[in-house]
């Protein structure tokens, strides 16, 4: 199974609430969760997983490994833990959460358990461009994914181009802004959206699957799970793409910079 384009994120999601934000998107049809040892909630999706009685192989599970587990042996356990945490007796995906300066041998210690079969692909968050050449240079396997900040307001279309070449995917975080209050009030979407008799948030949504990235939505909330979802029943015309790469302020919004 390759990595479906749309994932539910679940930063900032916790305990009860997140088992039960998580068991209701797989119901609504999500295929793909996006988890990290960060987020303190691995526990948690995995029962969600376990009590959603969805078959393992129809679901794709992304985890991210961090500080302080940087170095090459403290990288395979944190793998092994995170196993442990999801319940799960493989992980579809694995990223090094930021480019800490030891990436290289966590990257290896990734690469041995994707070859054990631990790990079905490997992958890393937040590299930028001399970070991820310096990666190619060290590892035997190139990376699935890049998962970095993406959205209506910071397009990194030069970079996301240089990922796709090199045959990286692109995951966008924060795919609304982790506030879509910017993208609900913009009149330009407004327009556009009408069009379609869509949402303004389904508008910023479907341009980045029209740029062949991968989203990762988060909400607690069912009416907002569908509507994320229900973005595949139309296409935005070239004249609207067009306009909406103008909102492009090719800023981050919160501090990184690739
Ligand atoms: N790799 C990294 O370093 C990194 C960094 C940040 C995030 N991530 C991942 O990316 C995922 C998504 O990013 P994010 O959680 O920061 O933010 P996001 O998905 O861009 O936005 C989430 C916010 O938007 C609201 N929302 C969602 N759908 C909506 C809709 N249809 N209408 C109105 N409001 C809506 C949510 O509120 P409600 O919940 O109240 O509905 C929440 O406040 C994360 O959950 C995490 O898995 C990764």
């Amino acid at each position: 199974m390759d990595i479906p384009q749309i994932g539910f994120g679940t930063w900032t999601l916790k305990g009860k609430e997140c088992i039960e934000a998580v068991k209701e998107a797989i119901l609504l049809g999500y295929r793909h969760i996006d988890t990290a040892q960060m987020y303190g909630n691995e526990i948690e999706v995995g029962k969600a997983i376990k009590e959603s009685n969805i078959n393992r192989k129809d679901i794709f599970i992304t985890t991210k490994i961090c500080a302080p587990n940087t170095t090459y042996e403290l990288t395979k356990k944190a793998v092994f833990q995170s196993l442990e945490n999801l319940g799960l007796d493989y992980i579809d995906l694995v990223l090094i959460h930021e480019p800490y300066s030891t990436f290289t041998e966590m990257y290896k210690a990734l690469e041995e358990l994707k070859n054990k079969g631990i790990i079905r692909f490997i992958g890393v968050s937040n590299f930028n461009k001399q970070e991820i050449l310096k990666l190619l240079k060290n590892c035997a396997i190139k990376p699935y994914v890049n998962q970095i900040e993406m959205h209506i307001f910071y397009q990194q279309e030069n970079y996301r181009s240089f990922l796709h070449e090199l045959g990286i995917r692109v995951v966008a975080w924060s795919p609304l802004c982790a506030n879509p209050k910017e993208i609900i009030d913009n009149l330009i979407l407004t327009d556009i959206s009408r069009k379609y008799y869509k949402s303004n948030v389904q508008i910023a949504l479907k341009f980045l699957l029209q740029n062949d990235v991968v989203i990762i939505p988060k909400t607690i909330h069912k009416d907002r799970m569908k509507e994320n979802l229900n973005i595949m029943d139309f296409s935005l015309s070239n004249e609207d793409i067009e306009k909406i790469k103008l909102l492009d302020q090719n800023k981050s919004k919160f501090g990184w910079y690739y």
